[in-house]
């Protein structure tokens, strides 16, 4: 069925995964929910989005008995959608289609960002959507690798050092359209850690855009005591 919204311009949606369980965190609840700075991981991250104006709606991917979500984040005003699996990468493929039966349309932008990246600055998420907004296939913000990368081998000694360079290691949010999102997805299953992965495997080459330092995952302990100091400092 053809309608008029059919024709209007494409819009930008937030898909935050918040579904996780924070193991490699050790805190005994999920990371999302912890307090930093005053708030918890997961308000600092919505925050962030809705000062963004190009993204119209954030849907927060949940676990399925998650109790916690509303006590902490109350400011929230985008929806929240219980349909979180047993991976992130399932958490996201519910999530699209959380989003597709609210309204969005396959050539729709959905910008996949992780709950568990708080840090996340305003003005990184305006340059990837200027640098997104009218490419084909969409892309990621990421980072050059400035440390040398080693592989290990047995007992965690080196058993080989790789060439870093031309190497990028991938943030969030990610930015691709949701037709294409939802197609590639469904075919690479389960085990990939990042959206353009399942982008890649299609054929498409997802655009490098570069992030900041301070936008990493906070997934050891030692990363929260850090998040803090930061969120804490930055203006
Ligand atoms: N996530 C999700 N659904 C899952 C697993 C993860 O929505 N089944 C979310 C997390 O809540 C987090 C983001 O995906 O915001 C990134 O995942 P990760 O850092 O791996 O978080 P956890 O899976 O919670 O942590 P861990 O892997 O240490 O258990
Ligand atoms: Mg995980």
């Amino acid at each position: 069925m053809t309608t008029a919204s059919d024709n209007s311009a494409a819009k930008c949606y937030a898909l935050v995964p918040c579904a996780g369980v924070g193991e490699r965190a050790g805190a005994g609840g999920p990371k999302q929910y912890r307090e930093i700075a005053g708030t918890t991981v997961v308000a600092h991250t919505l925050a962030a989005l809705a000062r963004v104006p190009r993204v119209a709606k954030t849907l927060v991917v949940l676990a399925a008995d998650d109790g916690e979500f509303a006590a902490r984040a109350p400011a929230f005003a985008g929806w929240a959608d219980p349909c979180g699996g047993a991976t992130r990468a399932g958490s996201v493929a519910a999530g699209l289609e959380a989003l597709a039966r609210r309204g969005a349309r396959d050539r729709d932008w959905v910008l996949v960002h992780d709950a568990a990246r708080c840090l996340v600055r305003p003005s990184a998420i305006e340059r990837l959507i200027d640098a997104c907004i009218d490419d084909a296939v969409g892309g990621l913000l990421a980072l050059p690798l400035s440390d040398t990368l080693k592989q290990a081998g047995e007992g965690e000694r080196v058993a080989q050092t790789l060439d870093r360079s031309g190497k990028w290691t991938a943030q969030t949010p990610q930015m691709f359209r949701l037709g294409l999102l939802r197609r590639a997805l469904a075919q690479a299953g389960d085990n990939i850690t990042d959206e353009a992965s399942a982008i890649e495997a299609l054929g498409h080459a997802p655009r490098l855009v570069r992030g900041e330092p301070d936008n990493f995952k906070l997934t050891w302990p030692a990363d929260f005591a850090l998040a803090e100091r930061l969120l804490r400092t930055t203006p």
